[in-house]
């Protein structure tokens, strides 16, 4: 097995070389490929067998295949760089500035297949040299980040394709499990935990599948029964434009907090929650069908009536394992008013803010029962409900409104004629603010893992409020905050339906802690310990809480028995499922359902800790 796959990797070795002599005069630069094989037997010993020849030969296959769009993939900042893969390489200097002045934007970002929203994942992090090609998010003009620096692909997918259609995935599949050359799928890079990325991966990019489409009867194909006020998506759709067209409908989407957060890729296939999730549900709840291509090659479509079992898997069973998602259909609600609360602080005294959170732990049982969710990040709460009148929602916030007014903070409580209107005036205002931060220090927010470390127990029990209080106040003082009410509280699901863990519909908090910025020249070993530092306070948090359950999009990325973390009791049933329409591990992602273990070589970039 082991002498199979140095076989394996001995042929691509030599394969590149082949590459590079008829394609050096057309790329600007010349990178090292080592395409991986997978690590499941069969489809390795395929790729053991396959010559240097043949292999190359089936990657032009596949290029004519898909038309021609297997493109080679280039660092976002490669135009800076003096040296990019070991070869001198003139600079772009004006596509340098481009990339330097919108280094944190994340529809910049968005626009190219070698950019990730969390910066770290671009590059190779257990390399013990930076090996990757990051610019300093704190000022992306600093010569320090680029002058002697070898720009490298890191952990950016050698090759990719932009999707688009159905048959471009099934055309990869199929190189796949011939050659043992592995994917990796991409929407808009969002990912918290590098499950886009993978170096020596074929990239497949769904970015460009942005169809939108509403049908007041949607009725689920093959289905007789029941039919849905929806929306289909595709799955390229950044979350801002679902927002939009919902609204051009006179309809409300339950999405994310972000503009382009992927909202018919990674967001609902790893559950998804919204402010409004505590009374309309998660993403996962409220999808009600799913196009998707298995890793078997087949083209299926998933509802209440067809595929069931992937259906099931495909409501929060997460990430890429149960296929290529090409489109999904999601209930929409009819457009309503909102009542909005946005207050702030500025803290003086260094007990301010345990004391403001100490408040926000009292009153969030209260809040949840009247339908609010929203975002608390430090001295700054921004929260929504549909279900109180102004009048009752002032009443509701008043002693948030106190608090800060005492320390001469500022209040708003607005009602706004949709979620869409609340979505424009504060959300993306404030995106403008986490986008500052986000140039600060684009490589830290990764590290905003989380649980749902927050059952109700602790926010309806006196003792349980003063335990998480306590808890709040020993972080504060070696990291940030960030608590999410997301968590779909109200909403009556239907019993079985979805695959996240039971635990998400007894928690009130999905609680998030910053610890540390990751910096572009980051030793291995500080690298290491940002994350190990990450672990240690999540883990105060699952002491305090056992069994309270995380979130897949956004754990801890070492999360311990994640299979139970995120699943719950569901992981037996996902895993047959995985088995059943992936029998050959040819999507595999980091701490996914049937996931291969860090041991894989697709996990080679991952920090060992
Ligand atoms: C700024 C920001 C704000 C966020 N806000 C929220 C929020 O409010 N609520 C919330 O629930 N989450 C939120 N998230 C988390 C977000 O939902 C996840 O990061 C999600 O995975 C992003 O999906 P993506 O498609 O953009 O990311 P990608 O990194 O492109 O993909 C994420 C995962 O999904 C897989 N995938 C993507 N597309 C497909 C497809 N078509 N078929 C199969 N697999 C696919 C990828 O392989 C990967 O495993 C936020 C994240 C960020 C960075
Ligand atoms: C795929 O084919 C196109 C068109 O012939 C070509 O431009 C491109 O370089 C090829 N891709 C690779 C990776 O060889
Ligand atoms: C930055 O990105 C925006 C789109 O997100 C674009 O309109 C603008 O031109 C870009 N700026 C530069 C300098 O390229
Ligand atoms: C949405 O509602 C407005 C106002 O009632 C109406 O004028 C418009 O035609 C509606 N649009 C759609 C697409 O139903
Ligand atoms: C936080 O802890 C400090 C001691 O470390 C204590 O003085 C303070 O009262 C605590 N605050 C709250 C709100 O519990
Ligand atoms: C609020 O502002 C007033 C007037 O500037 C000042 O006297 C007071 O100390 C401030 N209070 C706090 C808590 O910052
Ligand atoms: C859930 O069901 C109960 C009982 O039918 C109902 O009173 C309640 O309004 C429902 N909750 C939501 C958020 O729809
Ligand atoms: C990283 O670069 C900064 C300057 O940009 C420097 O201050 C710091 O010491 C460097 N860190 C390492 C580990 O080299």
């Amino acid at each position: 097995m082991l002498a199979a796959q140095t076989h394996c990797l001995i042929a691509i070795l030599a394969l590149v070389a082949l590459v590079n002599s008829s394609l050096a005069s057309s790329v600007p630069y010349v990178d090292e490929l080592a395409i991986i094989s997978t690590s499941t037997s069969s489809v390795a010993a395929a790729a053991a067998l396959t010559s240097p020849a043949s292999l190359f030969s089936a990657l032009s296959a596949l290029n004519a295949t898909v038309g021609g769009r297997v493109k080679r993939a280039i660092p976002f900042e490669a135009s800076c760089f003096p040296i990019v893969e070991g070869k001198t390489v003139p600079v772009d200097v004006a596509a340098c500035t481009a990339i330097q002045s919108n280094y944190s934007d994340p529809f910049s970002r968005g626009s190219h297949s070698g950019a990730y929203m969390m910066p770290q994942w671009e590059t190779c992090q257990s390399s013990p040299t930076t090996e990757g090609c990051l610019l300093d998010s704190s000022d992306p003009a600093n010569p320090l980040a680029i002058q002697g620096v070898n720009c490298q692909l890191g952990n950016v997918p050698q090759y990719y394709i932009e999707v688009k259609s159905y048959t471009d995935v099934q055309a990869a599949l199929t190189f796949s499990k011939l050659t043992g050359v592995r994917l990796s799928v991409k929407n808009k890079g969002h990912d918290y935990k590098g499950r886009s990325s993978g170096k020596g991966t074929l990239s497949l990019w769904m970015t460009n599948l942005r169809s939108l489409s509403h049908s007041s009867s949607f009725r689920p194909e093959g289905c007789s029964g029941k039919i849905y006020d929806a929306i289909t998506t595709g799955a390229g759709v950044f979350t801002q434009d679902v927002y939009e067209y919902a609204d051009s409908v006179n309809r409300t989407v339950v999405a994310g907090y972000h503009q382009t957060v992927g909202f018919s890729g990674g967001y609902f296939l790893g559950g998804g929650f919204s402010n409004l999730s505590p009374v309309y549900g998660l993403a996962a709840d409220r999808v009600v069908q799913v196009k998707v291509v298995t890793p078997d090659g087949i083209y299926r479509t998933a509802n209440e009536c067809q595929n069931e079992d992937l259906f099931f898997a495909l409501r929060g069973g997460g990430g890429s394992a149960f296929g290529v998602v090409i489109e999904s259909t999601h209930r929409v609600e009819p457009l309503f008013p909102i009542q909005a609360a946005i207050i702030s602080f500025t803290p003086s005294a260094s007990t301010d803010l345990a004391a403001w959170y100490s408040l926000m732990v009292d009153n969030s049982y209260k809040w949840a029962n009247e339908g609010w969710g929203g975002h608390i990040e430090g001295p700054s709460l921004i929260h929504t409900t549909p279900l109180l009148s102004h009048k009752e929602a002032k009443a509701s916030m008043q002693p948030a409104v106190d608090f800060a007014t005492a320390h001469n903070g500022t209040v708003t409580i607005e009602e706004l004629p949709s979620y869409l209107a609340f979505f424009t005036k504060y959300v993306i205002s404030v995106e403008a603010r986490e986008l500052t931060d986000l140039r600060r220090s684009p490589l830290g927010w990764s590290t905003r893992s989380a649980r749902d470390s927050s059952p109700a127990i602790f926010f309806s029990d006196a003792e349980g409020r003063s335990q998480l209080s306590a808890l709040i106040n020993d972080t504060l003082s070696s990291a940030a905050l960030y608590l999410m009410a997301g968590t779909p509280w109200l909403y009556n699901e239907t019993a079985g339906a979805t695959a996240v863990t039971p635990a998400w519909r007894d928690a009130i908090w999905h609680l998030g802690i910053v610890p540390q910025v990751f910096q572009y020249n980051d030793t291995l070993a500080e690298r290491g310990a940002r994350y190990k530092a990450l672990s240690g306070h999540i883990q105060k948090f699952r002491d305090l809480t056992p069994g309270s359950g995380a979130y897949f999009n956004e754990g801890d990325v070492y999360e311990p028995d994640h299979e139970t973390s995120y699943w719950g009791d569901n992981y037996p049933k996902l895993l047959t499922v995985k088995r059943k329409y992936d029998p050959h591990g040819l999507l595999d992602c980091w701490q996914c359902v049937g996931w291969q273990g860090e041991s894989d070589d697709l996990y080679q970039c991952y920090v060992k800790l």
